[in-house]
C-alpha cells in the first residue's frame, strides 16, 4: 500500500480484512501465523501501513477512518485469539469441505481371536485351583505320542490318531497328551498342569474337524486323588465356564492312558438341553466337551511314578469345540477362515 491513501482503498481493506476473519476462523496453526504477520505485522501489517497513512487523507476524514481502521484491528486480534485457542484445545483446521455432521470414523482395534480367549479363560479358571500352565513341543516321539501313555503302536488306539509322520519315530503330536508324560518325568508330585497347545490329525477339513486343532490337557497327581476329586473338578470348570446351572454327566469311555475313562456332556448351551429342533446337539440336548478318566497306573510306571503311592485324573479337550458350544457355531472352519465379518462379533466381547 502507498504512502496515501484514499476513500476507496480503506473500504478495500475493510472488506479484505472482513474475509480474512472468515478465513481465519477455520485457519490451520500455519496459515494463522501467516494472516497474523499479513495483518498486524507492525513494518509491514496492512494495518500498521494504512494507519502511518492515515495523515495523506483530509484531515476532517482522519478521525472517522482511525477509528474504523482500530476497530478493525481489534476485531481481527480477536479472532487470531479465539482461533488460537480452539487449535490449542485440539480443533483441526477446517476445510470448506468437511461435513460436519458426519458419523466419526473409528479407528479398527485387534482384538484376541475367540478360541485364545477361549483357551486363556480356561487355562485361568484352573489357575485359580492350583493348576500350572505348561506347553511342549508339538513334533513328538512316537514314544512320548503313544507308548508312554499306554499306546502300543500296533494298538488300533494308534490308527485312531490317523498320524502324520514328520520322519520315522518323529510325528506331529496327535494330542496334548505327551505333556503328561514329559511333566511326569521331570516333577515330582504333587502335580496339577493345565498345557494349552496344538494337535494334528490327518481328519478331513470340514464342519467338526480340521487338521490341526487346540487341545487343553489337564493332569492332577498326588496322595489319595479319588474318582470324586476327578468329578468335583471337572464339575466345578463346567460350572465356572459354562454356568453354574450347567449340568453336566460323565459317560463311560475308553481311553489307553486312563482307567476307568469318561467323557464329559454338558448341557447344550444352544437348545438349553430340551434338544427340540437343535443341530448343534443333534437332538441330544448334550454336547461333548472332553475325554478324560483316572491316570491308568501303567502310565505312572512308564513315567516312573509309584502307582502304588500316587493316584490322579487327567482330561483333555478342543477349545475350538469348546468354542463352537459356547458361540453356537454351526461351522468350526469359521474360527479358521480369518473373515473380519465374523471376528469383529467378538471385539469387546469377553
Ligand atoms: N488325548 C485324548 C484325545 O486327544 C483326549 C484325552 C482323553 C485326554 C482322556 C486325556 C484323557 O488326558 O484322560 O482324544
Amino acid at each position: 500500500m502507498s504512502e496515501t491513501l484514499t476513500a476507496d482503498e480503506v473500504q478495500t481493506l475493510l472488506d479484505d480484512a472482513a474475509a480474512a476473519i472468515e478465513e481465519i476462523a477455520g485457519a490451520g496453526a500455519d496459515r494463522l501465523e501467516e494472516l497474523r504477520v499479513q495483518w498486524l505485522g507492525r513494518k509491514a501489517g496492512r494495518l500498521a501501513q494504512a494507519l502511518r497513512a492515515l495523515g495523506s487523507l483530509p484531515a476532517d476524514e482522519r478521525g472517522a477512518v482511525g477509528s474504523r481502521l482500530n476497530a478493525c484491528k481489534q476485531d481481527l486480534t480477536a479472532a487470531l485469539e479465539a482461533r488460537h485457542s480452539a487449535l490449542a484445545r485440539g480443533a483441526t483446521a477446517a476445510t470448506a469441505d468437511v461435513d460436519w455432521t458426519m458419523p466419526g470414523r473409528s479407528r479398527w482395534r485387534g482384538a484376541r481371536h475367540p478360541v485364545t480367549r477361549v483357551v486363556n479363560e480356561i487355562c485361568d479358571i484352573f489357575r485359580e485351583i492350583g493348576f500350572t500352565r505348561v506347553v511342549g513341543p508339538e513334533a513328538e516321539t512316537e514314544e512320548y505320542n503313544f507308548t508312554k501313555l499306554n499306546i502300543p503302536l500296533d494298538h488300533p488306539a494308534a490308527d485312531m490318531h490317523d498320524t502324520f509322520y514328520l520322519s520315522p519315530g518323529v510325528v506331529l503330536r496327535t494330542h496334548t497328551s505327551p505333556m503328561q508324560a514329559r511333566t511326569m518325568e521331570r516333577f515330582p508330585p504333587p502335580i496339577r498342569i493345565v498345557v494349552p497347545g496344538q494337535a494334528y490329525r490327518r481328519d478331513p477339513f470340514d464342519a467338526s474337524h480340521a487338521p490341526v486343532f487346540e487341545q487343553i490337557e489337564g493332569l492332577v497327581v498326588d496322595e489319595g486323588v479319588s474318582f470324586v476329586d476327578f468329578k468335583a473338578g471337572i464339575d466345578y470348570f463346567v460350572h465356572r465356564f459354562f454356568s453354574s446351572d450347567t449340568a453336566v454327566r460323565f459317560r463311560p469311555s475308553y481311553f489307553p492312558f486312563t482307567e476307568p475313562s469318561a467323557e464329559v456332556d454338558v448341557q447344550c448351551q444352544i437348545c438349553g438341553g430340551s434338544g427340540e429342533a437343535c443341530s448343534t446337539c443333534k437332538g441330544t440336548g448334550w454336547m461333548e466337551i472332553m475325554g478324560a478318566g483316572m491316570v491308568h497306573p501303567a502310565v505312572f510306571e512308564n513315567c516312573g511314578i509309584d502307582p502304588e503311592r500316587y493316584t490322579g485324573y487327567a482330561f483333555g479337550m478342543g477349545p475350538h469345540r469348546i468354542a463352537q458350544v459356547r458361540y453356537g457355531l454351526p461351522d468350526i472352519r469359521l474360527l479358521f477362515g480369518n473373515d473380519m465379518r465374523f471376528l469383529d462379533q467378538f471385539v469387546g466381547s469377553r
